[in-house]
């Protein structure tokens, strides 16, 4: 309670003004809000100018809605606009990357002209392997140089990559491959985390059992583990890729060329492939990155800490630092590889300048304690930014004060995977900032929360986010299904593009996030489905019901909580602490470990109203230990005495 107090009293209260010095030097200027809100698509024009174009698009928008096209007479290569540009321009010595591995004392340092030679091998060997413009490259890789190189050899030749996050599970990746028909795959024999090797290469071996049109794998060698080998498909990075040629001539291609896949959950079972193209996209990962991240290529060392996997990794790792040149921090292993001011050590060695994380593990980093950022000197710290979920208010505190020393601005950046940039945020060095508050839509971008018949609302109002008009790094669709892509996030408000997030004005018309508002749970920054995770469950032969809700938890924001019913032989099994533990590591191998419940509730029978919808509400209040609302609606008196059964069960058995 006395945290709930903490909180409102901060929301209400806490406001921080950049500082001049801050100001002074800032990429983002006095003015710029109203420039680009005179002319929107005329500030889009002048953003793409930050690439180079081997033809200058003369058109900006084409909308036919829901489908934009962008800049779409212009031609460019999007990985000379990453690494050749540079070098080109004098910069080659300039460190694109300090990578550090897991283990201390191993570490690499690839300069701008270093990574452009590996680029080219890589594009060759690809071309030799079969790889051509169109095509899909699916990729299950650890954070290593490699990945990098790997996404800009693939975008090099017009080719997508789809990269799927080490962390998921062979079947999730064997249909990752399959719905977008892959026929290449790049990986590594395995990975490490704290000191462990863990494999890699058997997953996809395991996937690739029922993908038969995947030709080629390339594998880097990454642990020197044992791996079973497939000859004729499978090649070793350092084979195939260190004979080549350090040379490659780019092609251009179209600006709305294909450049990546993106697999993410939504509300029903199937993952969805949301697709990025070249020139909008890296238009608008190169703006924002340059003002909101206020990227000072000569003198900046920016770490985010996130997985290439995920966009987060796409977008601010690869695409958007990349081409605005500055160099990198990029850190293989886990916040407490080897002790845990692992992170304020490197901060303190590298000088890093920019550090972007997620709020779940700023309240892991928060919840070791102050100790460990503050033995270390963590002063070349000048900006600080947070993604994946709302940030609570203490732990934005904690982040300004702790690790920023009260002298870094915070940008708590909202956007999606669909989205392919940030767009809700503050500009540090103009915006008075609030501990959680997203402020408001980057420039060039139109925001409205409404509410439930798309009315505007006002100050003082909360409602659902909306986007409405076209923005550079939209996705251009749900791969192989335009109707899908329509439903999900066109239909609910025409002509605008719906979200799924909650959101509210404070009273000074600011913009706060406040969550999802579908069936998508969000947990430790990574998104799930309640649905894919029932559909899991109730694969298992001892499940006959199951309903998933996502329930507040201080640590990860969300967590999973399975309510479930299980068939009659089963039920008279007296072990069910057994059947629990069997089922939560059948959604981590099914899915990933990462949507594995925190907590399965065994019950005779899901509560469900007169026309048989499960009152996920109700299990929600259940899994957060709210006292009952509205149960008129429930088909059977019983079953509110039920779920007040249910309640004492959970209380007693909560971690
Ligand atoms: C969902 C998108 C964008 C990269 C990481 C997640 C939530 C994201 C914030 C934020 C409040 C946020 C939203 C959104 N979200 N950033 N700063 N404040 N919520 O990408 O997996 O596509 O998930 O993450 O709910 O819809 P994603």
């Amino acid at each position: 309670m006395a945290e709930a107090k903490l909180e409102a009293w901060l929301e209400e209260n806490r406001r921080y003004a950049p500082s001049p010095d801050f100001s002074a030097r800032a990429n983002a200027q006095p003015g710029i809000y109203e420039l680009a809100d005179a002319d929107p698509e005329g500030w889009w024009r002048q953003q793409a100018e930050r690439l180079t174009w081997d033809q200058t698009p003369t058109k900006i928008l084409e909308w036919d809605a829901p489908f934009a096209r962008w800049f779409s007479d212009g031609t460019l290569n999007a990985s000379v606009n990453c690494v050749d540009r540079h070098v080109a321009a004098g910069r080659g010595d300039q460190v694109a990357f300090h990578w550090i591995a897991d283990a201390v004392g191993e570490t690499r340092t690839i300069t701008y002209a270093q990574l452009l030679e590996m680029v080219a091998q890589a594009a060759n060997a690809l071309q030799e392997l079969g790889v051509r413009a169109g095509d899909r490259v699916a990729m299950y890789m650890p954070m290593i140089p490699e990945a990098v190189v790997a996404m800009l050899a693939i975008v090099r030749l017009g080719a997508m990559h789809s990269v799927v996050f080490g962390g998921f599970s062979a079947d999730a990746l064997a249909s990752r491959i399959l719905d977008s028909d892959c026929h290449f795959v790049i990986t590594a024999d395995g990975a490490f985390r704290r000191g462990t090797a863990s494999p890699l290469k058997p997953a996809v071996d395991e996937a690739l059992k029922s993908c038969p049109n995947v030709q080629a794998v390339l594998v880097v060698r990454r642990t020197e583990g044992e791996v079973d080998w497939v000859p004729g498909r499978d090649h070793w990075w350092h084979e195939v890729v260190q004979r080549q040629s350090v040379q490659h001539r780019p092609e251009s291609f179209p600006a709305e060329q294909p450049l990546f896949l993106m697999y993410t959950s939504g509300t029903t079972a199937k993952p969805k492939g949301i697709f990025h193209t070249t020139a909008g996209y890296l238009t608008q990962v190169a703006t924002t990155y340059f003002y909101v991240f206020d990227a000072k290529p000569d003198s900046d060392v920016c770490w985010t800490a996130a997985d290439i996997g995920w966009i987060t990794g796409h977008s601010y790792i690869v695409y958007g630092p990349l081409i605005n040149g500055v160099t990198q921090v990029m850190y293989e292993g886990l916040p407490d590889s080897d002790g845990k001011d692992r992170w304020w050590r490197i901060i303190e060695e590298y000088g890093v300048t920019m550090l972007y994380t997620a709020p779940t593990t700023i309240r892991t980093l928060m919840k070791w304690g102050d100790e460990y950022p503050q033995s270390r000197d963590l002063s070349s710290l000048r900006l600080l930014g947070s993604v994946g979920e709302p940030i609570n208010p203490e732990a934005w505190m904690w982040y300004r004060e702790q690790v920023g020393r009260n002298n870094c601005p915070i940008v708590d950046t909202w956007w999606q995977t669909e989205t392919g940039a940030l767009m809700i945020s503050p500009l540090p060095g103009i915006s008075v900032t609030k501990p959680g508050a997203g402020m408001r839509a980057l420039p060039g971008i139109q925001v409205a929360i409404v509410d439930n018949e798309g009315r505007h609302l006002g100050k003082g109002e909360g409602g659902y986010l909306t986007i409405t008009h076209p923005w550079p790094s939209m996705t251009r669709g749900i791969y192989g299904d335009p109707e899908r892509f329509f439903e999900t996030y066109w239909s609910r408000f025409p002509g605008s593009y719906f979200a799924g997030d909650g959101a509210k004005y404070d009273s000074d018309g600011d913009i706060w996030l406040l969550g999802r508002v579908d069936d998508v749970m969000n947990v430790s920054g990574h998104r799930l489905s309640t649905t894919e995770i029932e559909h899991a469950l109730v694969g298992h032969h001892a499940v006959a019901e199951a309903a998933v809700v996502g329930a507040s938890d201080d640590l990860t924001g969300q967590a999973v909580v399975a309510f479930v019913t299980l068939k009659a032989h089963s039920e008279t099994s007296d072990d069910h602490a057994a059947i629990i533990e069997q089922l939560r590591i059948h959604v981590a191998t099914q899915i990933s470990p990462i949507a594995r419940p925190r907590q399965i509730i065994l019950t005779p029978e899901l509560p469900k109203t007169r026309s048989g919808k499960i009152m996920r509400r109700l299990l929600r209040d259940v899994a957060e230990h709210r006292s009952l609302g509205d149960v008129t609606t429930l088909t059977d008196p019983t079953v509110v005495a039920m779920i007040a059964g249910l309640m004492e069960i959970h209380a007693s058995s909560d971690d």
